[in-house]
């Protein structure tokens, strides 16, 4: 990164010369890790909205253009033209991959996907109405218990096996997670399915009779894994990458990532958004949900709407919506009463002005949840499926840390607000 004129910080009256860094896209940054040992101040961001946690080569988003790059495609195109697998070769090494390497890839990550046959055990300690995002966090992070030849960090050997094991293995734990919430059998992945339809037929396949996947769905299913599987230092993240930085072995890391990726604002909003258009229910109740979101007193939050980063439409969501379309057409749903009051409930609060001033636009969450249900998946699975698309990312991002020479345990400080220091008073005082 080239450096540009350094920044002049002026704090009591010293000036402080910090270095101005300059990305290949995107914002410059002012370099302030010796701003505390130069001027004795802290910088103060609790949300980091203005700051950046380090430098990453795989994904740029320009939030005011809506626009998302894997390693510098455009997401349309590899949306559109690529698929999944292909997609993870690229995020985890930096360059399309060519007909060998593709091959290899498929094939050692196919190889990968049966988990440890004693793991099936770890489900039977849930109760069978578990959200399955639970289960996934624990049999997610047990992985450390069963692959101990692939934890440690230090050897780049192991790091792959490590992305290529936790690629392969969690969409086979994810549908196990469906299976067990349904009361089902685990189904085996087959190594002569693809990646999406070995996920479609793991979730739906059962021992009474054949299962046949059907490829315009396979196909809708590995757009949405490539639509979620990266997006520069989102909170989940900006959290294996915390968790990694202490040297914690990668199944940890990817289980804290799937804990953070939960929450109903960030991963969890695809089922909270559903749930709330099915909330809604007609289109002739939109202004009153509309009216909630704008009042400073309810907490109710349009899900699926807004974004830290897209202050413009997030490009996955078009992507999204015009699959919705497809898929819907595809299963022979016309008028799908979820889908109507999305589009209306989009157009009205394009319209409005709260959401015009606020910049909220619709995410990637705001369709994906049409989808999912469509193809039939209950609420419940469409976090599990965001993570298992994110295990890509995470990985990659955890890699690229861990072969930065410069990269050291990640560790924050505060603006203490609490009690100056006093004296213990016995509680016969008190
Ligand atoms: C994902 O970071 C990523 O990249 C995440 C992600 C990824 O791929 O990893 O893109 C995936 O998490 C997408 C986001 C999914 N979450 C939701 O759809 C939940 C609903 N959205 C909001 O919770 C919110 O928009 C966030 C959390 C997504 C962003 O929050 P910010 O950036 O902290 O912005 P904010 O909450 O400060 O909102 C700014 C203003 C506030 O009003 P004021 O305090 O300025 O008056 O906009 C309002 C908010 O009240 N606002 C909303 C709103 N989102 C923000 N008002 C109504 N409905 C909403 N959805």
């Amino acid at each position: 990164m080239a450096d540009k004129k350094p920044a002049i910080l002026s704090v009591d009256g010293k000036e402080i010369e910090l270095p101005v860094l300059t990305p290949t896209a995107g914002p410059d940054c002012v370099d302030i890790r010796k701003l505390y040992g130069q001027g004795d101040v802290f910088t103060y961001d609790p949300g980091f909205t203005s700051t950046a946690a380090c430098d990453s080569a795989i994904t740029y988003i320009d939030g005011d253009k809506g626009e998302l790059w894997y390693r510098g495609y455009p997401i349309e195109q590899l949306a559109q033209d690529s698929h999944y697998l292909e997609v993870c070769y690229l995020l985890l090494y930096g360059e399309l991959p060519n007909k060998d390497q593709l091959a290899d890839f498929e094939t050692r990550v196919t190889r990968h996907t049966m988990v440890h046959e004693q793991m099936n055990n770890f489900f039977r300690g849930f109760r069978r109405d578990a959200h399955p995002m639970a289960t996934m966090v624990g049999v997610v992070g047990a992985m450390s218990a069963f692959y101990h030849d692939s934890t440690d960090i230090n050897d780049p050997w192991q790091r792959e096996v490590a992305a290529i094991r936790l690629i392969a293995k969690v969409p086979t734990i994810a549908a196990m997670a469906y299976k067990y919430s349904i009361g089902q059998p685990f189904v085996y992945p087959r190594n002569d399915l693809d990646y999406a339809s070995n996920f479609l037929h793991m979730c739906f396949a059962v021992p009474a009779e054949e299962y046949k996947v059907n490829p315009a769905i396979a196909r809708a299913m590995d757009r949405i894994f490539t639509l979620h599987a990266d997006h520069e230092q989102n909170a989940s993240t900006s959290t294996v990458r915390l968790a990694g930085s202490s040297g914690a072995n990668p199944f940890a890391c990817i289980a804290a990532g799937i804990a953070c990726l939960w929450g109903p604002a960030h991963g969890g909003a695809n089922q909270a958004a559903l749930e709330m258009l099915k909330e809604i229910g007609t289109v002739d109740r939109i202004p009153e949900y509309i009216a909630r979101a704008k009042d400073k007193n309810d907490s109710f939050k349009l899900m699926g709407f807004g974004h830290r980063v897209y202050k413009n439409f997030d490009p996955r969501a078009k992507v999204m919506k015009q699959s919705a379309d497809e898929v819907l057409e595809l299963l022979g749903i016309h008028n799908n009463p979820t889908l109507q009051v999305a589009k209306e409930l989009e157009r009205i609060a394009l319209e409005d002005e709260y959401f015009i001033e606020k910049k909220l636009y619709p995410n990637v969450d705001f369709y994906s949840g049409i989808i999912l249900s469509a193809i039939g998946f209950p609420t419940s699975m469409f976090t599990p499926i965001f993570a298992l698309s994110r295990t890509v990312g995470w990985i990659s991002q955890w890699k690229e840390m861990l072969s930065d020479p410069q990269s050291k345990i990640g560790r924050p400080r505060q603006l203490y607000v609490g009690e100056t220091k006093r004296d213990y008073v016995p509680v016969s005082d008190r």
